[in-house]
């Protein structure tokens, strides 16, 4: 069994974790992962260089795996979806605030991200705590918020640079969760909306919507209750879907990016 360090990366979110190996972790070393992505949000593991098999294995230590409708999948190994960026590239994935799968029913419990190629600068991926988000929010506000509910639609794919509306098939029906949820697992208050996939409050129209919407993405991604992730080869992140939000930076223009991500399912969410 290892002994993993824990260094905080912020105040509110990230930590990295040294001193463990992924590829041959033990029950005992992932339940010390696990603690740690409870308590943190989001968790960086310097120099792992994850095989495939191992990725998969580590994920279902985790759960069932959700495999991603829209991604194209990593050739011999459909269940893990490739980030790919191109050097010709206009857009990123992930290149906006988001919350991965909001869209579904049951959405997601965590990500495993996996560095392969990186470019040689840029490329961070940013994260912001939403239990820190809530919390920040007035109690006014607070009390409001958890009486409603919103609608989430994978929708927004459709509209993207990244040809990822390619597979039509793959949309389904919008999908309502509370605004405010509770974590399956610790019970913490999470803020639960996100700009790529929430479209309206249910009960009110999107233009209705829209104006508090706005304020609760520019209260949550606050540099205050962020962390970011400057990757390094070999390097693995694992984030909790209802405790965080992640923005991917697209500043490496000319240069190629390729991580692997699996998506682990989690359960139906329900308000505080
Ligand atoms: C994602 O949104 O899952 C991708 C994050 C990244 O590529 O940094």
């Amino acid at each position: 069994m290892s002994e993993w360090t824990v260094q905080r990366l912020s105040g509110h979110c990230g930590a990295v974790l040294r001193g463990g190996t992924l590829n041959d972790a033990t029950d005992a070393d992932m339940a010390q992962v696990r603690e740690a992505l409870f308590a943190h949000g989001v968790v960086v593991l310097p120099e792992q260089y994850l095989t495939p098999e191992a990725h998969i294995r580590l994920a279902h230590t985790f759960g069932p795996i959700d495999v991603n409708r829209f991604f194209t999948p990593v050739a011999e190994h459909p269940m893990i979806a490739e980030v790919r960026t191109t050097p010709e590239h206009v857009a990123v994935i992930g290149g906006t605030w988001h919350t991965d799968h909001s869209y579904d029913p049951a959405p997601a419990m965590c990500s495993i991200l996996s560095a392969r190629t990186l470019p040689p600068y840029g490329g961070d991926t940013h994260f912001a705590s939403m239990t820190a988000a809530f919390h920040g929010l007035s109690d006014g506000l607070q009390a409001t918020l958890k009486g409603m509910r919103a609608w989430h639609s994978d929708g927004s794919f459709a509209q993207s640079k990244l040809g990822l509306d390619e597979n039509k098939d793959a949309f389904s029906a919008p999908v309502l969760h509370p605004i405010v949820v509770k974590h399956p697992v610790t019970g913490a208050a999470c803020l639960y909306v996100n700009g790529d996939f929430t479209t309206h409050f249910d009960g009110w129209s999107k233009e209705e919507s829209a104006p508090l919407l706005a304020h609760l993405y520019a209260h949550a991604t606050q540099p205050v209750f962020t962390c970011r992730v400057q990757w390094a080869p070999g390097m693995v992140a694992i984030w909790d879907n209802r405790l965080v939000q992640h923005y991917a930076t697209a500043d490496y223009a000319g240069h190629a990016r390729l991580m692997h991500r699996i998506t682990v399912q989690g359960v139906a969410l329900e308000g505080v």
